[in-house]
């Protein structure tokens, strides 16, 4: 085991599951499974494809880890008693937003353990939000934060350390430290996306993390897979990458925000004319969805909650500054 993996706890250890002898956990890390938390984040048969390992085989160490990760209680059981998943919920963290209209909104903030989309048209402040929730993640929980760093895939070539710097600044932060906590990707094209997204469990676990923002998320997708004729091969795609995203949330606990674009709908004849991009599947797959629109001052945003079961339907006001988020 290279010196890289010293991070990971001896207890999640890949090799800890019965019958898992060297040659098995040779073939798992070989294929970037360290962990037995790493395991649960594919499907036997995906499992199956990078390892060379038997289908049946994967299967077994699927449920192997799974009942393994649940002795320890870091994975729900199968049947929750409703006091139970209320504790699990109780047991999610928030990070602020910035803006308190915002946060009440949400009940508390971005929570972790869910991915949270805010989708709008240009200038509707997604990016700006990015950015802010990259600095407040790093804050001490006390002051609305996780006290912990954050990963920015950056498909759009927006993110702006200058910007991280000022807003930082704002905050009375050492932006050179805010500035190393950051771990930026860039990714130019969904293969190099998907894979990066492969390698977000080992960067969460070397550095900490507890906030990922992929600005924008659904935008790549639609801009390779044109037309008609690849629409079902996107959206198997997009499909997998939200599941991946979901699951990683869930697993290793962290808050995700992704962002997408509004594209217009000619069938509509009253209310909004627009609709986020990617259609079901990425409405299934996100926890939250929530719709950003530019008010009449140039620095306010309205906010509002889209589709959830748990938060009344509400319009809320915040304000772009050169702090990021804050209330108007
Ligand atoms: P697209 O990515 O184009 O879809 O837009 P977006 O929703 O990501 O918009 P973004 O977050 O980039 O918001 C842009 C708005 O934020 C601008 O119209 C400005 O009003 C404001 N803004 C951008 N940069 C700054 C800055 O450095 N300081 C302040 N105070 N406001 C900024
Ligand atoms: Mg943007």
């Amino acid at each position: 085991m290279s010196d890289d993996y010293e991070y990971i706890e001896k207890e999640l250890e890949i090799s800890n599951l019965k019958g898992v002898g060297d040659v098995t956990a040779k073939k798992l890390k070989e294929a970037g499974i360290y962990t037995i938390q790493d395991l649960l984040l594919y499907s036997p048969i995906y499992i199956s494809e990078i390892t060379g390992i038997p289908v049946e085989r994967a299967e077994k160490l699927v449920l192997q880890g799974y009942e393994y990760l649940k002795d320890l209680g870091l994975v729900p059981k199968d049947f929750t008693s409703a006091t139970e998943l209320l504790e699990q919920r109780r047991a999610r963290k928030f990070i602020k937003t910035g803006s308190n209209n915002l946060d009440d909104m949400l009940k508390g903030g971005i929570p972790t353990q869910a991915v949270t989309e805010f989708y709008g048209e240009f200038g509707s402040g997604k990016t700006q939000l990015c950015h802010t929730l990259a600095v407040n993640v790093q804050l001490p929980e006390e002051d609305g934060g996780l006290n912990k760093s954050a990963i920015y895939i950056d498909t759009e070539n927006t993110f702006s350390p200058d910007r991280i710097i000022e807003i930082a600044l704002n905050k009375k932060l050492d932006p050179t430290e805010v500035l190393k906590n950051i771990v930026v990707g860039r990714p130019y094209n969904t293969v190099i996306l998907l894979n990066m997204v492969k390698k977000l469990p080992e960067i969460i676990k070397k550095n900490n993390v507890g906030f990922i923002a992929i600005d924008s998320a659904v935008g790549p997708f639609r801009a390779e897979y044109l037309g008609r004729g690849r629409l079902s091969e996107r959206q198997q795609l997009l499909n997998r990458f939200m599941h991946d995203l979901l699951r990683i949330a869930e697993v290793y606990d962290v808050a995700i925000v992704i962002t997408n674009q509004v594209q217009a709908r000619p069938d509509v004849m009253f209310g909004d004319p627009t609709r986020p991009i990617g259609g079901h599947v990425v409405a299934h797959a996100v926890t939250y969805r929530i719709y950003l629109k530019k008010a009449k001052a140039a620095d306010l945003r309205i906010a509002s909650i889209v589709d959830s079961p748990e938060h009344p339907p509400r319009e809320v006001l915040f304000r772009i500054t050169e702090a990021g988020i804050s209330d108007p």
